[in-house]
């Protein structure tokens, strides 16, 4: 298989590379090659890096092309992880941030579509993730929509691990915590609509059952600790997650396209919204519970949200609309308008 990984050179890099290299993603029978691109300034550290993954040794590492070159990195691409982006700076307004990362992600768009291959999978984790995912699967024609999601795995993972310790039981044993909305402050982590614990010998008891009576910890502490980790461990590391976001990075990817969910459970993806679900408008990248066989993901539909959940969902879409609508401007004044090919 062919994997890009965008952004190689930096934090999430780093991190990630061996998990792909080592076959701890696409497991042990499928030898990878690795296609890393960097801006120009990233190239040096970038040939550093190749040279620790061959001193590794990994018996599924095929080969490593170093490129800044997006027409290079995409071609004939199977996977590909879109970590490279611009980073918000102190002071950046938001705005800014969608401007720089617009442009950056129409030209990973356009690359993918002028030379990926046509079944090609892509996870953007590079901020604001929801909606550099949607600039970039506009670009492509030839590439279905369900290909592209951007990333609330971690998401998904943080809050998982705030119920289980909460509750004082393992994490493996907590599941379908639901992450809708956007990867920001707007999300709403939701471990009651559908979760429940999942004991050894099998019995299953409804998060709802457990939490509900704590509706103050679960409408306060707990959702602004998911909401706000990001931020947290930046002011503590000095730096922003990274170990955590390349294992969701590639939690993600082996769920989607390798293991496949469990019959009956769901993990967080951000994808595009074509039906509508839960009355989010049509066309946004959204973070629902999704349920992953032969590596496609299907949106579970008919869960009873709330109201303080469906006020909160609004609240991440209106959010996402308003961050649709400045990229898409950016896209028309940049002239790329015409090229955004799917309306
Ligand atoms: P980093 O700054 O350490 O690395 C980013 C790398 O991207 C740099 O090496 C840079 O040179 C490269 N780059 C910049 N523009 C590029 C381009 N046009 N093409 C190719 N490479 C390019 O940042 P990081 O800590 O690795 O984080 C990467 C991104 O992931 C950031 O946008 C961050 O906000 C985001 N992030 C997302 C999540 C999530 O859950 N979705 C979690 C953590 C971080
Ligand atoms: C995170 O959730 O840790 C990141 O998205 C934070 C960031 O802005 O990089």
């Amino acid at each position: 298989m062919t994997i890009v990984i965008t952004g190689a050179a930096g934090q999430i890099g780093y991190s990630l590379l061996p998990m792909v290299a080592s076959g701890e993603v696409f497991g042990p029978n499928t030898m990878v090659n690795l296609h890393l691109l960097e801006i120009p300034q990233g190239l040096a550290m970038l040939e550093g890096v190749k040279m620790e993954l061959l001193d590794c040794a990994y018996d599924t590492l095929n080969n490593i092309v170093c490129t800044t070159d997006p027409l290079v990195a995409f071609k004939d691409a199977d996977v590909a992880f879109l970590v490279g982006g611009f980073p918000r700076r102190p002071g950046m307004l938001r705005k800014d941030l969608i401007q720089i990362n617009t442009k950056i992600f129409l030209s990973m768009g356009q690359a993918i579509e002028a030379v990926a291959s046509n079944n090609i999978k892509v996870l953007v984790v590079a901020n604001p993730a929801n909606t550099n995912a949607l600039v970039t699967l506009k670009q492509c024609t030839r590439v279905p929509s369900k290909n592209f999601c951007a990333m609330t795995r971690l998401d998904y993972n943080r809050a998982s691990a705030q119920v289980a310790l909460k509750l004082g039981t393992s994490v493996k044993n907590i599941k379908n915590v639901i992450i809708w909305g956007n990867h920001s402050a707007s999300q709403y982590p939701d471990p009651t609509t559908d979760g429940y614990v999942e004991a050894n010998d099998g019995t299953k008891t409804p998060l709802s059952s457990l939490l509900n009576e704590d509706d103050e910890w679960l409408r306060n502490e707990f959702l602004t600790t998911v909401q706000q980790r990001g931020k947290a461990v930046m002011e503590a590391r000095g730096k922003s997650s990274a170990l955590s976001a390349a294992n969701a990075a590639a939690d993600c990817v082996r769920t989607w396209l390798v293991t496949g969910t469990k019959p009956g459970e769901t993990v967080a993806m951000a994808v595009y919204n074509e039906e509508g679900h839960y009355g989010v408008t049509k066309g946004l990248m959204f973070s629902f519970p999704c349920e992953c066989k032969d590596g496609d993901w299907v949106v579970k539909t008919g869960l009873n949200v709330n109201e303080f959940g469906q006020e909160k969902i609004k609240a991440s879409e209106a959010e996402l609309l308003s961050e649709r609508d400045a990229a898409m401007e950016i896209l028309n004044n940049n002239g790329s308008g015409s090229s955004t090919k799917k309306e």
